[in-house]
């Protein structure tokens, strides 16, 4: 079917038309992983297993993605489809269509908000990758030692005026490609990038291989030791499930709205959550080795890419090659990943005040980058200034991750679950068999809230 007449098919269904839809099933679904896949699955999974103490983590952290994750992944595809418009709009139509309350569309609204503020600051460490990528190149990371790449993780940290720079290719890139539209601009930039980023990863964890370490990784991975399980192990697994998946920051609904009618949403969302969490562990894959091969720690939190790896690259074999190799990995799975987030907020600025996509791209890219001057001066200059005890970038993570998206998120599960009929549901999603669907609609509706919910008691501090 052609682009127009499936759009056209479609009732209400004038700004897709204007929009167009992917040109295929598997362009959405390598734009969706291009979502999925990015700096929550290379640098921070890796980081965040080995400071919760490997395999239990990963155990918990797969269940909360089947159990939660691919639920309402589905959903927001599912709204998107239905709605075919931004966030806001699409969930303003759908309530309307279910004789809801309009005020719905602030859940749309909050997502396209929570992207935004997400961007500002993941341009920010999209930027270290940039950085590290002459630096890995003039071979800096020769002889380093614990102390001395800390100092040059430090310095750069340190360097306002290299950080704005990086920071803002980044987010150049990014709205260069998103203002091209969806076939010439993000069609076209994940149909490079995504095999690109595949290649890569999988000629860092051949190297990884051959380190003679693969095993110990391994057992780091999928060995679970389930005394180091904590409440706090859970939820942050639960946090980075939606992190990771792109959920409750309009992304997944963005990008839904531009697919294609018969495409079923439930293989192509279970599709894209099994790509990103492969991506996640051949990331642990390709790390862990190499760090356990130098006698280097697994476990010390963000620093693990831009402090430890780099100490290896600097006194392993081929080291330069790799670490060159794997920065530029790590910036395509960002930069993939910046454009679905950019995405949300251009659709809301051309839809609700009817400017054109570069209008709305040139407003918010500067909105954006004001933002994200912000999160670069909170590493120096900046960094006394504080919001609720935290630097601007600090703040800006701790609001989107363990405010807006857990509130976002139990919104769109209960507009999911809840508000949609059964009928709108059960045509909406593509699920043949009548038991999967129950069981889809049964998570939605009672164990999905409940755990975005405990998400939320913890914040709040209810557990102490
Ligand atoms: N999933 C991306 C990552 O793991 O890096 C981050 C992300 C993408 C967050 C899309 C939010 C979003 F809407």
């Amino acid at each position: 079917m052609s682009q127009e007449s499936s759009a056209a098919g479609y009732a209400g269904s004038a700004s897709s038309v204007a929009h167009g839809l992917w040109s295929s099933r598997w362009v959405f679904i390598l734009a969706a992983t291009g979502s999925a896949v990015g700096l929550g699955n290379i640098w921070k999974f890796p980081y965040i297993t080995g400071a919760n103490g490997g395999g239990a983590f990963v155990l918990v952290y797969l269940a909360c993605i089947l159990v939660i994750g691919i639920p309402l992944l589905m959903a927001e595809v599912m709204i998107g489809r239905r709605g075919r418009k931004n966030p806001a709009g699409a969930m303003a139509a759908l309530a309307k269509r279910a004789g809801a309350s309009r005020h719905w569309r602030m859940v749309g609204g909050l997502a396209v908000l929570t992207g935004f503020l997400i961007l500002s600051f993941y341009a920010v460490v999209a930027g270290w990758a940039l950085a590290y990528i002459p630096a890995a190149l003039s071979g800096s990371f020769t002889g380093l030692t614990a102390e001395s790449s800390g100092a040059l993780f430090g310095e750069l940290l340190a360097d306002p005026l290299k950080l704005v720079l990086c920071a803002s290719l980044v987010l150049l890139a990014t709205l260069a490609i998103v203002a091209c539209g969806l076939h010439k601009g993000l069609e076209r930039a994940v149909r490079y990038l995504m095999p690109g980023l595949f290649i890569l990863l999988l000629i860092l964890v051949g190297y990884a291989a051959t380190t003679g370490y693969f095993g110990r990784a391994l057992e780091f991975l999928f060995v679970a030791d389930f005394s180091k399980l904590s409440g706090e192990t859970v939820l942050v697994a639960l946090g980075h499930a939606f992190f990771t998946l792109g959920l409750a920051s309009g992304a997944m609904m963005a990008y839904g709205a531009y697919l294609p009618e018969g495409t079923s949403i439930a293989k192509t969302s279970i599709l894209v959550a099994i790509a990103d969490t492969g991506v996640a562990l051949l990331a642990g894959l390709a790390i862990f080795p190499i760090v356990f091969a130098n006698g280097l720690e697994p476990g010390v939190g963000p620093g693990l890419v831009f402090v430890t790896l780099p100490i290896a690259f600097g006194q392993m074999p081929f080291g330069q090659l790799i670490g060159v190799l794997f920065f530029v990995m790590l910036l395509i799975a960002a930069l993939t990943s910046a454009i679905s987030i950019s995405e949300p907020s251009i659709a809301w600025l051309t839809e609700r005040f009817g400017i054109s996509r570069l209008k709305a791209v040139l407003t918010s890219g500067g909105v954006l980058w004001l933002l994200s001057l912000g999160s670069v001066l909170s590493f120096n200059v900046g960094a006394d200034f504080t919001l609720f005890g935290k630097t601007f970038f600090d703040s800006l993570d701790y609001l989107t991750t363990n405010w807006m998206m857990p509130l976002g998120g139990l919104g769109t599960v209960l507009f999911a679950g809840w508000v949609l009929q059964q009928t709108t549901q059960r045509e909406a999603i593509g699920i043949a068999s009548d038991r999967w669907f129950l069981i889809w609609r049964w998570v939605l509706r009672y164990p999905a809230p409940l755990a975005i919910m405990l998400v939320f008691l913890q914040v709040i501090g209810v557990f102490g």
